[in-house]
């Protein structure tokens, strides 16, 4: 696919076929992801793969607020849930404060307050966003979500991640059917014109 048509055809899908997704095509999402440009090659990622039917159940368990189902209904949930597939992108903050104290960076004394943008996570997303596209390339619907933050603990607890690692979101992804699942917010509100977020020169 040429890749203007992958970046317009890329949609949040919140609802997927009953029909497992080739191995192959995830090792593909996951080596792209690695190709994502990272501060100073620091690649501080890390990504859970999830695949087997209890291990799908045990995500969304661990990571589904206990009235969830009563309070949303569920229509989103229900959608979710038949994702054959889901990856969750970690950021890992350590391996920047690491990389940037070796001699060729010099930031010896590992202070957090040098990065107001955290970039752990700016690596990260951008990985996400080639599992996105890769997805798209491939035929198949993904949907890029958040992991609720009071749910952070039980979920590494769930998996064994290791504190220094934080979930930035995950990704669901299945092949696609006519019925995506619950509407997201492009339905509700228009993309902004290029030129009303573009400030040529100066900012007007
Ligand atoms: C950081 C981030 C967090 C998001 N969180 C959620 C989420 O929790 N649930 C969801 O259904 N969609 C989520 N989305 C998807 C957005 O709603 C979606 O990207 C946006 O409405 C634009 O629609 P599109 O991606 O289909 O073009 C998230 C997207 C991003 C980039």
């Amino acid at each position: 696919m040429e890749f203007s048509e992958v970046v317009r055809r890329r949609r949040m899908v919140r609802r997927y076929a009953d029909e497992p997704v080739d191995p192959a095509i995830v090792d593909r999402m996951l080596e792209h992801a690695t190709h994502a440009p990272s501060a100073g090659f620091s690649q501080g990622w890390a990504f859970l793969r999830l695949e087997a039917p209890d291990d799908l159940a045990r995500f969304w368990r661990s990571t589904t607020p206990p009235d969830a189902s009563e309070t949303v209904g569920n229509e989103w949930l229900d959608g979710m849930r038949t994702a054959p597939v889901v990856i969750v992108p970690l950021s890992n903050r350590d391996a920047y404060l690491d990389r940037y104290a070796q001699p060729d960076k010099g930031w010896t004394d590992r202070d957090e307050a040098r990065w107001p943008v955290p970039y752990w996570h700016t690596d990260t997303a951008m990985a996400a966003l080639l599992i996105l596209q890769t997805a798209v390339d491939e035929g198949l619907g993904a949907c890029f979500f958040g992991v609720p933050p009071e749910l952070f603990d039980a979920f590494r607890a769930e998996f064994g991640v290791p504190t220094a690692y934080t979930p930035v979101g995950a990704i669901s992804i299945g092949h696609r059917i006519a019925d995506t699942g619950a509407k997201g917010s492009p339905t509700r509100r228009p993309r902004r014109p290029v030129d009303e977020v573009v400030h040529r020169g100066h900012w007007h």
